[in-house]
């Protein structure tokens, strides 16, 4: 294989790749020798906004100076401090500003959405995800049933793969939704499945499932700043997400939440209980502002998904999302989707280039992955682990992915296509080495 044409190739695409300069405003990792590494697991831990050890330090200052008055005084006031995310996650999002609350973290988030939109009755009692669900969300899905007083057992469904397929095709979400619907409550779905790359359409998941009377919740952990969305128009009844792979958040950042207009507002705004679509878990930050510190019993609802808050945000693991989503905007989200789709059909190629020995599970078409691939190599999982530790050992930081997947993520914002040259070149040594 010429890696040096391939590498020509990839300087020239930088060269002329308008976004190329956003590289720099990231720091960028090197391995313990002080050597850079090439990263390509922006899908698991984004790197950091260098924007935001400055506003870091800044509300570390504001804490100093000024105490608990930088509730209220301070230069991004403490009280309001969720608003500086809103209009960037609506617009990642497709979200009108009121549908979406930057709170808590992923999994706390999906478990307040349970237990709004989870109300299993009569013969609907089901939640149905998909076969290989990230463990945290089918913990999350299972202790909910149970908290009904349900055996997960019978009422949590897993829809896996057709015979011989890697990845789950709509039109069997359809089919399953069509024969066993009536006894669905919610359909969890993932925007991006975290083990294969497959993107899915959310509004025609979100269509099929509202066909059969249930409900239709995301989970967006892989999809946020990473594929486009449309949650406004998606018909989906919430979404969750975390902030920490494709937004840049830091470790543990914020998460974030889509609850749509049509049930915020049907949602009563003084009571607990009743309505569509059900309880709605509270806490004095879901109470509208104006009354929210005269401290009185009465639960008065605040407009829209901030109803949805229970505790004052965390303001030190919001800040860095500020910095990140400004880079967003300002790079916008049709170039960074162009680039994506560049970039990953660069790997996609080069990477084939190395089969039979390697097997990419994610989608080939654009319109059903987002950034991520996920590589099996031939030869058995031992041999796939050994290839996983080999790339970390000369520079290339991707992860594995039990029982046998190598995740390898070239990110827009801050990915060349020099990297992804890189690691297809220091696979195919690793490969040659290891046959
Ligand atoms: C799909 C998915 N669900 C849930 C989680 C758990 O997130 P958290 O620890 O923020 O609740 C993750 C974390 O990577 C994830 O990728």
């Amino acid at each position: 294989m010429n890696y040096a044409a391939t590498l020509q190739d990839a300087r020239e695409r930088d060269a002329a790749d308008p976004l190329h300069a956003f590289r720099a405003r990231f720091a960028l990792p090197r391995d313990e020798r002080g050597a850079p590494v090439v990263y390509l697991s922006g899908h698991s831990l984004g790197l950091a906004p260098l924007a935001a050890r400055e506003l870091l330090l800044q509300e570390l200052d504001e804490w100093s100076r000024l105490a608990v008055q930088g509730h209220e005084h301070g230069r991004r006031p403490w009280v309001p401090y969720h608003e500086n995310l809103t209009a960037g996650l609506a617009a990642l999002t497709g979200a009108r500003p009121g549908e979406v609350i930057a709170m808590n973290s992923l999994t706390v988030n999906l478990h307040l959405m349970l237990a709004s939109f989870y109300r299993p009755a009569g013969k609907r009692t089901k939640i149905l995800i998909e076969s290989g669900a990230f463990s945290s969300d089918r913990h999350a899905v299972a202790s909910q049933i149970a908290w009904h007083g349900l055996d997960p057992g019978t009422h949590l469904m897993e829809l896996a793969p057709r015979a011989g397929e890697d990845t789950v095709a709509h039109s069997a979400i359809e089919a399953c939704l069509a024969e066993h619907g009536e006894q669905i409550a919610l359909v969890l779905w993932p925007g991006v499945q975290f083990r294969t790359g497959q993107s899915f359409d959310l509004a025609r998941i979100a269509r099929a499932t509202h066909a059969r009377g249930c409900v239709s919740g995301f989970d967006l952990a892989h999809s946020i700043g990473n594929t486009p969305l449309s949650l406004h128009d998606s018909g989906a009844d919430f979404a969750v997400w975390c902030s920490y792979k494709y937004l840049n958040g830091g470790p543990g950042a914020i998460g974030g939440c889509f609850i749509p207009e049509r049930h915020a507002q049907a949602q009563s705004r003084t009571q607990h209980s009743g309505g569509v679509p059900g309880a709605r878990l509270a806490g004095w930050w879901g109470h509208e502002l104006q009354s929210r510190f005269l401290m009185e019993p009465q639960f008065r609802a605040a407009d829209g998904a901030s109803a949805w808050q229970i505790s004052n945000p965390p303001i030190l693991s919001a800040t860095p999302l500020i910095a990140s989503l400004a880079i967003f905007a300002e790079a916008g989200l049709s170039r960074l989707r162009a680039k994506s789709v560049a970039l990953t059909d660069f790997m996609d190629a080069l990477v084939r280039r190395l089969e039979p020995q390697v097997h990419i599970l994610t989608p080939r078409a654009s319109s059903e992955r987002g950034c991520q691939l996920s590589i099996r190599i031939a030869g058995g999982t031992q041999r796939g682990r050994a290839v996983f530790d080999a790339l970390l050992a000369r520079g290339v930081v991707c992860d594995w992915r039990t029982p046998d997947i190598i995740r390898v993520a070239p990110v827009p914002l801050y990915n060349r296509f020099e990297d992804v040259a890189q690691f297809a070149q220091t696979l195919s040594e690793i490969l040659g080495q290891s046959a």
